[in-house]
């Protein structure tokens, strides 16, 4: 009996640790998470982690600018984030006299700290399972339309009866594809200023070569804060605001980690489809993938040789260029990923045992049609879901010139709305044409166009580059002035906009339309084979996709074996860096106080219990695009670490996560402090924060 009892625990145990994976709701953590968090080596409980009544780890977590994740770490709203989230306000206050990307920037009081217009951070207040209203009076059977506009008016509805502050917000969102709804009262403060950051050869370094790359040695940090109003609550800016007063911050643990310690991260992971059909990856795989790594590829070309070239186009563009450099590398390694797993097999394998499942529990005639129909519908979608997404990449993501034509064609299609919708659109597009002139280059933007034109259509006409009247935002402004007719008449005459009008023309009546015909029936499918798997496998565990909500995932400090014969460490030392030194690289250069505080083996109490200086470190946590800037937290609430990114063999975790070799990265935190005390001097810094050591 005993022995029985010990073996069951053993594979119970097991079973877990070879599961390890998952983003959890942070309100639903009780049970079964608790649990297995315990086992991984927390003490926290769930109630330490999310909590409405007292302050919880969740009070110090926000939403940094609905993209990326920051975490509170002094009494006085200091904020922590990467430095490739906060890249685009460091890139935005740089110029070549002023040059923070290339020198690092450190606000030497509060009144130095630079204010940034537009950019917010949302803290969660609350999550309420609301699935009962959302759906009430929804039926399977309804017609999509009609059952989408019921969940509208009941979330309405949900929304405005619940109570809340004058000052907080709120939303619902789907999780499970529309299997469960979740409301979220939220506070959003808009005052947040550029507090510091290190140098891009610090902060960047290893940039594109080392992006999702293990071994890893990049201080991916920056640091902001967040000001309020006197009674510390939201305020748009004002020199009178004051730093803002948090429920909770971070400690911050020096004491270091080691292999098999527990972390926790905490974060907003933005996107990801873990439950999606074999014949859905295969798509995925085999055109979307491609067709977009060839276009960004082009794309880049062109760009990275002209950042080589001259300086300020290298600022001008160096935001710009990650962005793209980004996702181009991660499909590319998602591919990679996706056929070394053979995980369509995988998914196929698991198509199989789900049918036989279905049989065995005789609900063949309910959900036995589902996955015949996936294969019917994704083949149907597939030219037209290619076709969009290059649409989107070849006209709204590389290239300018396009991007701006889209954004008149939308001022143009607004009138049919009225003049005061004309004017609101202008208003905005202006804005938008402002920041895009603010860094643009005609001559890269036309390399671009031929780059990447020809991917899309065969009458790539380049020579609109010459003849356009959008050349500045002066023009710009120009050419939108005048009644909305003079203006409509004005645009409509440009050659830009007659080369690119044709093609937002088609997008609009056709392939979004046809597009999203299809994808309606996908989602709604999807919907069912998610509610079929949790009903015919309900042993298994089933964390919802990422939908930039606030998540809780764990995981433990780990190597990994992407190949036979290569076992990666899970922590980089400075040493690293040095190895890596590539003295006036655009990727690889130290400056040289690093490189003093590394002769002298300057590292304060920073250093690890070797004397050597730790730089980042491994873990099993479950991320994605969003966690970014997420805190890692250790077995105790403090912090340790700042995630920033995933390894190469690992980046298809987003469609299908592979325990064995999925790692997220994460900066160790003595690195930061280090770079913050020894590098930067910043003691003021240093000094609000609570330090454990
Ligand atoms: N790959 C990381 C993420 O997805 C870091 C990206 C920033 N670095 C870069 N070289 N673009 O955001
Ligand atoms: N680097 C990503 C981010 O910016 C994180 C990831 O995709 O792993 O959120």
């Amino acid at each position: 009996m005993k022995r029985v009892t010990f073996l069951f625990v053993l594979f119970f145990s097991l079973t877990i640790a070879a599961q390890q994976g998952g983003m959890w709701i942070p309100s639903l953590l009780k049970g079964m998470n608790e649990q297995e968090m315990k086992q991984l080596g927390s003490n926290l409980t769930a109630k330490d982690i999310y909590d409405v009544n007292t302050s919880s780890l969740k009070d110090a977590i926000v939403h940094f600018n609905g993209g990326c994740t920051a975490e509170v770490i002094s009494p006085n709203g200091l904020l922590l984030t990467n430095h490739h989230c906060g890249f685009s306000q460091i890139q935005s206050h740089s110029t070549l006299e002023n040059d923070y990307i290339k020198n690092g920037f450190w606000a030497k009081s509060y009144a130095d700290e630079l204010p940034n217009e537009g950019l917010y951070v949302d803290f969660i207040v609350r999550i309420e399972d609301v699935t009962q209203q959302v759906l009430l009076g929804v039926s399977d059977a309804m017609p999509e339309r009609e059952k989408q506009s019921k969940i509208n008016s009941n979330s309405n509805a949900v929304e405005k009866a619940t109570k809340k502050e004058a000052w907080q917000k709120t939303k619902i969102k789907a999780f499970y594809k529309g299997n469960r709804y979740f409301l979220f009262v939220y506070e959003r403060y808009e005052d947040i200023r550029l507090v510091g950051a290190p140098p891009a050869s610090i902060g960047k370094f290893g940039s594109d070569t080392d992006n999702w790359v293990w071994p890893r040695h990049t201080g991916d940090f920056s640091m902001f804060r967040i000001y309020a109003s006197k009674d510390n609550k939201p305020a748009k800016y004002s020199f009178d605001n004051v730093p803002f007063k948090p429920k909770h911050f971070l400690p911050i643990s020096i004491k270091g980690i080691k292999e098999g310690d527990f972390t926790l991260v905490f974060g907003f992971p933005g996107r990801t489809n873990e439950y999606l059909p074999a014949v859905a990856v295969e798509q995925i795989i085999q055109k979307i993938n491609p067709s977009n790594i060839a276009i960004r590829e082009a794309a880049l070309q062109v760009i990275d040789k002209a950042m080589k070239e001259d300086d300020k186009i290298r600022i001008q563009y160096a935001s710009k260029q990650a962005r793209i450099a980004n996702y181009w590398k991660k499909w590319i390694g998602e591919n990679l990923g996706l056929e070394k797993t053979n995980a369509i097999d995988k998914k196929k394998d698991f198509e199989k045992l789900f049918l036989q499942k279905v049989n065995k529990k005789g609900l063949l005639e309910k959900y036995g049609n589902l996955l015949p129909q996936f294969n019917v519908l994704y083949k149907e979608i597939e030219p037209i879901a290619v076709k969009r997404s290059n649409f989107l990449e070849v006209f709204i993501r590389n290239n300018e010139l396009m991007q701006l034509m889209f954004r008149m064609y939308q001022l143009e299609s607004s009138l049919n709305r009225g003049d005061t919708y004309f004017i609101q659109t202008k208003k905005n597009v202006l804005s938008r044409a402002k920041k895009l002139f603010k860094n643009y280059n005609a001559l890269v933007d036309k390399g671009v166009f031929n780059a990447i034109m020809p991917l899309y259509t065969k009458s790539a006409d380049a020579s609109i580059y010459d003849k356009t009247g959008f050349t500045s935002f002066e023009d710009t402004v120009q050419m939108l002035t005048g009644t909305p007719q003079e203006i409509i008449s004005k645009i409509n005459s440009d050659a830009a906009y007659q080369y690119a009008k044709p093609y937002f023309e088609e997008f609009y009546s056709t392939l979004n339309p046809s597009f999203f015909a299809l994808n309606d029936k996908i989602n709604n499918l999807q919907k069912l084979y998610i509610k079929a798997q949790m009903e015919v496998l309900p042993n298994e565990r089933y964390f919802p996709d990422a939908n930039s909500t606030l998540r809780v995932t764990y995981g433990q400090v780990k190597g990994y074996a992407p190949k036979d014969g290569v076992y990666y460490y899970p922590i980089s030392h400075l040493e690293g860096v040095m190895e890596k030194y590539i003295p006036g690289d655009y990727e690889f250069d130290v400056p040289q106080k690093l490189q003093d505080l590394y002769a002298s083996k300057n590292y304060g109490k920073y250093a690890d219990e070797n004397g050597k200086m730790p730089v980042c470190f491994l873990g099993t946590n479950h991320t994605t695009g969003g966690n970014s800037g997420s805190p890692a937290i250790d077995a105790n609430g403090n912090l340790i670490g700042l995630n920033f990114d995933r390894v190469w063999e690992g980046t298809m975790s987003d469609i299908y996560y592979d325990p064995e070799i999925c790692r997220n990265i994460m900066v160790d935190i003595r690195y930061v402090l280090f770079i913050i005390d020894k590098y930067a001097g910043a003691n003021r810094l240093i000094n609000e924060m609570k330090i454990i050591d």
